[in-house]
């Protein structure tokens, strides 16, 4: 299956499996990991709130670093009306973001009650005049494109995703990213291809990022099927495979499914990620973050419960690296733990072999 190449705005992706932004999780090192891995068109920050970027808060600047080799960056902010997005807008783009998205799905309390998020959904006049207001701010005058992040609707009684979607490409949005729940979903239930199928049949000309449950390649390329999306973004699957981009990018541009990575790889690629954290964040973050991401990580390498239990008990870097690299050297050896029979990770692969038999056999799940 090819697809063409996706632009956005002047930002032309050489990829069309986007990193979506994931707060606590797609900071510096975690994007520069994907990007490693290969198949990232573009990787977005965590969302980040206007008033502390303005204030250059030194949470808000860890949230927003980039480096060399970490472009095309999205940067994505939440506000409302009565915040300065334009403002935060015109920082995100001095700072490096090649394109600026607005937060319009989040569903967590602290955003949606009062801030942004998701609440803009629930009134699209004044959503469309804020959108207005930022690509104003920037893109005329920087040529940088804004782009909005959407869910189906706050609840099923207010789809509003496809007007809303329409309503923003005509002031100047230059592309819609669609979660295919509602706000009153969470995420719960499976992710509802039928929703983001109406957001594109609802654009006239932008690219449509379809979003949701992408947990292998075989997703990506059915939801583009289904729903005749432009290009798709990854959330919680790239915590457990954060080489699945290349997995799409092979299987959408070049038709080729490339095999999953090896044992001795996702170790590789656990020490790659623990040196990323130490060069760009601090000890405390190598900590708190190779601690906390080897339960999801660890889905995809079969029973490592000793492995996992040293990474979480683990009192500094240096104990991990060298957990790390004694089970690599195991590895290196030829020891293989033995692979999962069940829970989400062979769901996943249930899956795989389904879509696999299935496109084989000519026929669309
Ligand atoms: C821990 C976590 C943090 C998230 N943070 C953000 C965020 O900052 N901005 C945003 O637009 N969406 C955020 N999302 C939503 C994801 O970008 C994505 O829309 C959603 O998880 C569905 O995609 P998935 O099934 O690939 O995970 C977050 C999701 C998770 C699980």
């Amino acid at each position: 299956m090819a697809t063409s190449m996706l632009r956005i705005g002047n930002v032309e992706l050489s990829s069309p499996a986007l990193l979506a932004p994931m707060a606590g999780h797609t900071d510096l090192p975690f994007r520069l990991l994907c990007r490693a891995l290969g198949g990232v068109g573009l990787a977005s920050t965590d969302l980040l709130n206007v008033h502390s970027i303005l204030r250059e808060r030194p949470r808000a600047m860890r949230l927003a670093a980039t480096a060399p080799g970490d472009e095309p960056l999205c940067m994505q902010l939440y506000g409302n009306e009565h915040d300065p997005l334009p403002e935060a807008a015109i920082w995100a783009v001095d700072h490096g973001a090649a394109i600026v998205d607005i937060n319009m799905g989040c569903p967590v309390d602290k955003v949606a009650k009062k801030h942004g998020g998701s609440l803009l959904l629930c009134d699209i006049d004044s959503t469309v005049r804020l959108a207005s207001g930022i690509v104003e701010a920037v893109t005329p005058k920087t040529g940088v494109p804004v782009t909005a992040k959407i869910r189906l609707g706050w609840d099923d009684e207010r789809l509003v995703g496809p007007d809303l979607a329409r309503a923003l490409e005509q002031v100047g949005i230059a592309a819609i990213s669609v979660h295919g729940r509602t706000t009153e979903q969470f995420f719960r239930g499976r992710v509802r291809l039928d929703g983001i199928r109406d957001v594109v049949d609802a654009v006239d000309a932008i690219p449509v990022i379809g979003n949701g449950d992408i947990e292998v390649a075989q997703d990506a390329a059915h939801m583009i099927e289904y729903t005749g999306c432009d290009a798709v973004m990854v959330a919680r699957g790239a915590l457990r495979r954060p080489w699945i981009f290349n997995q799409i990018r092979s299987l959408l541009i070049d038709g080729t499914a490339l095999p999953e990575p090896s044992f001795v790889d996702k170790l590789e690629f656990l020490i790659l990620h623990l040196n990323l954290i130490l060069t760009h964040l601090d000890e405390r973050a190598a900590l708190h973050r190779m601690r906390s991401g080897i339960a999801k990580f660890a889905r995809t390498m079969g029973h490592v419960k000793p492995l996992k239990e040293s990474i979480r008990t683990a009192h500094s870097s240096s104990e991990i690296r060298q957990a790390l690299e004694l089970w690599l050297n195991r590895a290196r050896d030829g020891w293989e733990p033995k692979t999962i029979q069940e829970g989400p990770e062979a769901e996943a692969r249930a899956r795989e072999v389904a879509h696999a038999t299935a496109s084989m056999a000519g026929v669309s799940l």
